[in-house]
């Protein structure tokens, strides 16, 4: 077994740690896609099966994860060469969840850039004065032009590359531990704001008393692949962030307080939009418009509304930057771990592929909009292949590994950290759904996503 931990570089605090996790995870999925989702999936419904998922699939998952990286202190493709010697099948799964940061990469940017560049909008005060509809119009000239968002997302881009350049406690660990505390405050402010609007009682209703009639398979299926998406599980980050992480760390208590940070976090995003939707009397079920399109326009109507534009969208700037470091270090760290790359060449050649095909997923929203590929427009293609499929899989094969392949006694080392803490009964449990209840929860789902 080789012994990477000598040379490689670790969070210095557990503060460090945290952060990061919660950097990686709270990104456009708290504050673009979960909104929207709960909007067009019965708001309380959707989050109360939100949150079973997240406890008893997400959690055994992301400790499994957390553990993967943590034993072998190597990359995500390494981790198995380490824990599975001489059997090739786990390091191509390995390999899959690399492939998987990369391609989300992709998409994520165009949107990073998007959000970059509605701060720009904000600060020119371009919402201070819409008329109604307006919005919809800035958005869609925005996204199908052919320069506007790949500048953006090239800046994007180089910000993240600069930070991910100078190393996991220098880049990561320094950046996170200023900017996640930033974030909280500034939305806890906006939901504050937000619940004060005369009206805004209507927006907390529609998120805290559920209605059931609304959930079907549908509704299931988005919770789970949302609670994925959001936990940043099953494409190597928790893997890649737990390899930097000294011994004698809790492991299930640092996952379960990743989840509960990510988890406030949706609901905040939730709590400074829906009441100010309802409020302005829009619909919640926008869809994807909605922070771009629905917001936009309630801005311009609210008092003092140019300011709080730029911190949202501030917020929303910042906490894509901050997952987005995340996939590039999963694949910067394989890289240079496997082909004993240079940190600042694996970051270019890394970047290099992603500015190409982020320019293609730019693309797609205009003049390559008509260029399909199982119906679907490139944008799409990515986001749907590794949200739906390569994440599941990689999700899988974590609990799958931890359940069956690793040996009960070291799995039980690493929850308890070598005997440290003691929970004998939460550990058992944690074992039980990680072994049974994950893998059979995810491949049903799996299954019925795939032939709906
Ligand atoms: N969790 C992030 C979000 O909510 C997305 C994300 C960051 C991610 N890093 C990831 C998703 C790694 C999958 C894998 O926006």
């Amino acid at each position: 077994m080789k012994d990477n931990s000598a040379k490689r570089a670790s969070f210095r605090s557990s503060f460090g740690l945290l952060v990061a996790l919660a950097g990686s995870a709270v990104g456009l999925g708290n504050l673009w896609r979960f909104p929207y989702l709960m909007g067009t999936n019965g708001g309380a419904a959707f989050i109360i099966i939100y949150l079973i998922c997240i406890v008893f699939i997400c959690l055994p998952m992301m400790i499994s994860e957390f553990m993967i990286g943590h034993a072998s202190k190597s990359d995500a493709v390494g981790a198995f060469r380490v824990l599975a010697p001489g059997q090739k099948g786990w390091r191509v799964a390995g390999a899959i969840a690399v492939l998987c940061s990369l391609f989300i990469m992709c998409f994520y940017s165009v949107v990073g850039g998007w959000t970059l560049d509605y701060l720009f909008k904000s600060l020119g005060m371009a919402f201070s004065d819409v008329s109604e509809g307006q919005c919809a119009g800035i958005f869609t000239s925005m996204v199908v032009s052919r320069w506007e968002p790949v500048i953006f997302m090239t800046v994007f881009l180089a910000v993240s590359g600069l930070i991910i350049w100078a190393g996991v406690e220098k880049g990561i660990e320094r950046y996170s531990k200023i900017l996640m505390p930033l974030l909280f405050v500034i939305i806890v402010i906006i939901a504050v704001y937000s619940c004060l609007l005369p009206g805004a009682s209507a927006g907390l209703s529609f998120m805290f008393s559920p209605d059931f009639s609304k959930v079907n398979g549908g509704t299931i299926l988005a919770a789970l692949g949302q609670a994925f998406f959001s936990l940043s599980l099953g494409a190597g980050m928790v893997l890649t962030y737990g390899s930097y992480v000294k011994e004698g760390e809790n492991i299930p208590k640092m996952s379960l307080l990743t989840a509960i940070s990510d988890t406030c976090f949706a609901l905040l995003a939730g709590m400074a939009i829906m009441p100010a939707v309802f409020a302005f009397g829009l619909s919640p079920s926008e869809g994807p418009g909605l922070v771009f399109i629905v917001l936009p326009e309630i801005f311009s109507k609210m008092v003092s509304g140019d300011i709080i534009a730029i911190a949202f969208f501030f917020v929303l700037f910042v906490a894509a930057l901050t997952s987005i470091i995340s996939m590039l270090e999963v694949v910067v760290a394989c890289i240079a771990e496997e082909f004993r790359m240079k940190r600042g060449a694996a970051v270019l050649l890394t970047l290099a592929f992603v500015m190409v095909f982020g320019i293609l997923c730019s693309l797609s929203q205009g003049v390559l909009s008509d260029c399909l590929i199982f119906g679907k427009n490139i944008f799409d293609l990515f986001d749907y292949t590794t949200s739906n499929i390569m994440m599941t899989f990689g999700g899988l094969v974590v609990v799958i590994f931890v359940g069956w392949k690793m040996k009960k006694p070291d799995v039980f080392a690493e929850y308890s950290a070598g005997g440290k803490f003691v929970h004998p009964v939460l550990y058992k449990v944690l074992y039980f759904l990680t072994k049974y209840v994950a893998p059979v929860a995810i491949a049903v789902i799996m299954v019925c996503g795939l032939i709906k």
